[in-house]
C-alpha cells in the first residue's frame, strides 16, 4: 500500500508539473485499477510517466476492486498487453470508455508502448514482455501537430548543432547525429520525447513546467535551448515525416 501511495505521488507530482503548462486542460485523466502485484513492481513509476509526458494526461492509480475507467487484470477478456509474473495481463474498459483511456491503451498497445514494456528490468532483468502486435496498427506512425512549425522550431533550436534538412546541412557540428539517421532509430520517438534529459542536452535545454532552472553555479555553456513542450510536440510531428536515412548506403549527412 505504502508503495502505491508513492505512485500516485509521482504521478500527481509528474502531473502537477505539466498541468502549469498552459493549454492542457486539467480534466485530463482517468482512473486505472492495479493489481497489488504489479504495483509492487515498480513498472508504473517506469511507464506512467512517459505516457503523461507525451499527452498531458494524468493516470490515477487506484486499487483493482475501485471503479476506474481502466482496468489491468489477469482475466480471461480484454485487450491482451503483456505477460509477466507467470499471467497474461489485458485491459478492460467499462461499457461506456474514457478517451484518454483508450488513448493510453492504444499507447500501451503500440510500438512505443511495446517497447517501454520490454524495455522496464527489475534487477537487471526484463519483467514483462509485449503481447503481439494487434493486426490493426500497421504502418508508420505520422504524429498530429504542427510538422511545418515544427521544422521552424527545429530549424532554429537544434540546427545549431544537428543537420535538421538541407539548408542546415553547412551549420551543424560533426559530433551531432543528422535527425534522417536519428529517425531511422526504431526507437527514434521515445528518444526525441525524452531528448532534453539525454545528454548533452541538460546543460542547456530549459523546457518551460517540466526541467528545473539551471543551477547558478553551472549556468548554460551555449546560449540556452528554451521551448515548450508543445513546441516539442511539433518537431515530434516534423520529425515524423522525415524519411529515414538509409544506413545500409553509405551515410551522407555527415
Ligand atoms: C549544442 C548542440 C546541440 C543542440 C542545440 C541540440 N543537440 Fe541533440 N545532440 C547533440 C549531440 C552532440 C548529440 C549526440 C550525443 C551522443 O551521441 O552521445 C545529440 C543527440 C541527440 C539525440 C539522440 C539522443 C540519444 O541519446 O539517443 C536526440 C533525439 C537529439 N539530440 C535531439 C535534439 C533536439 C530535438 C534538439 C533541438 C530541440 C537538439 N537535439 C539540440 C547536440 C545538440
Amino acid at each position: 500500500m505504502g508503495c502505491r501511495a508513492l505512485i500516485v505521488l509521482a504521478v500527481a507530482l509528474l502531473s502537477g508539473i505539466l498541468f502549469h503548462t498552459p493549454g492542457i486542460a486539467q480534466s485530463r485523466s482517468f482512473r486505472l485499477g492495479v493489481p497489488d502485484v504489479i504495483a509492487e513492481t515498480g513498472f508504473l513509476q517506469y511507464l506512467l510517466p512517459r505516457f503523461s509526458l507525451k499527452t498531458g494526461i494524468r493516470i490515477e492509480i487506484v486499487g483493482d476492486t475501485a471503479p476506474s475507467e481502466l482496468r489491468l487484470s489477469d482475466g480471461a477478456s480484454g485487450r491482451a498487453v503483456f505477460s509477466g509474473l507467470g499471467k497474461t495481463w489485458v485491459l478492460t474498459t467499462p461499457d461506456e470508455p474514457n478517451e484518454h483511456a483508450v488513448r493510453f491503451r492504444d499507447w500501451l498497445t503500440g510500438d512505443i508502448g511495446r517497447r517501454t514494456v520490454d524495455a522496464f528490468e527489475a534487477n537487471g532483468k526484463q519483467v514483462f514482455t509485449a503481447a503481439l502486435k494487434q493486426e490493426d496498427d500497421s504502418g508508420p506512425v505520422l504524429l498530429s501537430g504542427d510538422a511545418v512549425r515544427g521544422e521552424q522550431l527545429a530549424v532554429l533550436h537544434c540546427g545549431r548543432c544537428h543537420m535538421v534538412n538541407e539548408a542546415t546541412r553547412l551549420s551543424t557540428i560533426g559530433s551531432s547525429p543528422s535527425f534522417a539517421v536519428m529517425r531511422s532509430f526504431t526507437d527514434w520517438q521515445m528518444r526525441f520525447e525524452a531528448f532534453f534529459a539525454l545528454n548533452p542536452h541538460p546543460a542547456f535545454t530549459l523546457i518551460e513546467g517540466v526541467t528545473e532552472p539551471f543551477d547558478i553555479s553551472r549556468p548554460s555553456p551555449i546560449v540556452p535551448v528554451e521551448m515548450t513542450l508543445e513546441d516539442l510536440d511539433a518537431i515530434l510531428a516534423f520529425v515524423s515525416r522525415i524519411p529515414p536515412a538509409d544506413l545500409g548506403a553509405p551515410i551522407q549527412y555527415q
